[in-house]
């Protein structure tokens, strides 16, 4: 007999760019898995009741993105482990008239990291960000043991916040947390006191600025070999083009994007879908 065609779908607002479906077939296609997969533009707004429409009609699993990951985080029956400690749900599969919340951000910026052979263990991370995206994202790079995550971000005291919230699990897992006070950096007399092996941008600043999240200085302290990582995929944004003047290691954010969905598929299907050539298969589309 036929297998009845799985139905999935991500919400979140705008979505129309959303290149979610188009990734998910082309897992599907690797192993001829019949499945529907929509966008849904939604808000806020009577957000339990659309999630449990959507259960009603059949849904199997949905990907939740930008501005929902919070409040569906709220609003799930059970949560991973991973979900409870980023207080964000990406990923959400329907079992058993539950609500299952998932994280898969983090995952997919450590594999895609890995895909490019930068490794975390004993480095020196500058994050930068504290909002969904750097507190999903610093879940599982604590757990990869770097020697030292530090923390900026444009509002300082939700930096502050967040290292007070991680420095428990960052010290169960010997990760030094510090967080650097963004005008400290912009001051003009900065000493080499820092060494950044990594420079994350988990920000979305390239949305509504020309300007990169750090002064182009910062990126003096980047070591030699050290790898600068922008969350944004798309464009080249500010950030990329600073840190393109001091290395050519400068990475866009499709490959975690790609990897964070290849993880969801993996929740709901139990299949580990093969990455490789997908972002040239995304371009060809
Ligand atoms: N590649 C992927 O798979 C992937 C996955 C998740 C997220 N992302 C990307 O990551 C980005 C951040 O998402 P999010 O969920 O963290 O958003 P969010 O929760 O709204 O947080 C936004 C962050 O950006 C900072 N920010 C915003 N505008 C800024 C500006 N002009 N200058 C400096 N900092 C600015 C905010 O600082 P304040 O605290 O001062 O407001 C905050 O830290 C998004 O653009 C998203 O597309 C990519």
């Amino acid at each position: 007999m036929k297998d009845k065609i799985k139905k999935f779908a991500v919400l979140g607002h705008p979505i129309s760019h959303s290149l979610s479906p188009q990734i998910h077939f082309l897992f599907a296609k690797e192993f001829s898995i019949n499945l529907e997969y929509k966008k849904f533009d939604i808000k806020e707004n009577n957000l339990l009741e659309r999630i449990e429409s959507l259960k009603d009609e059949g849904y199997f699993g949905l990907n939740i993105t930008l501005p929902l990951k919070y409040s569906v985080f709220q609003i799930c029956d059970e949560l991973s482990e991973r979900a409870s400690f980023c207080k964000s749900v990406n990923t959400i599969t329907f079992l058993k008239n539950k609500i299952i919340g998932d994280s898969t951000d983090g995952r997919g910026l450590i594999s895609d990291l890995k895909n490019k052979n930068v490794l975390i263990k004993g480095i020196s991370i500058l994050l930068i960000g504290a909002g969904g995206a750097a507190n999903g994202g610093i879940y599982d790079l604590i757990q990869s043991r770097p020697e030292k995550i530090y923390i900026i971000n444009r509002t300082y005291t939700k930096a502050i916040e967040m290292k007070k919230y991680w420095e428990l699990f960052a010290k169960k897992n010997q990760v030094s947390l510090e967080v650097i006070d963004l005008n400290f950096l912009f001051s003009k007399n900065l000493s080499s006191q820092y060494n950044f092996d990594l420079i994350i941008n988990a920000t979305s600043s390239s949305l509504t600025s020309q300007d990169s999240p750090i002064p182009e200085n910062t990126f003096n302290f980047l070591n030699k070999n050290g790898n600068c990582y922008d969350m944004m995929y798309g464009s080249e944004t500010p950030f990329m083009r600073d840190a393109y003047k001091k290395t050519d290691l400068v990475y866009d954010g499709i490959g975690m994007l790609i990897e964070q969905a290849a993880t969801s598929f993996n929740i709901w299907h139990q299949l580990q879908p093969s990455t490789k050539n997908i972002e040239v298969a995304l371009k060809d589309l």
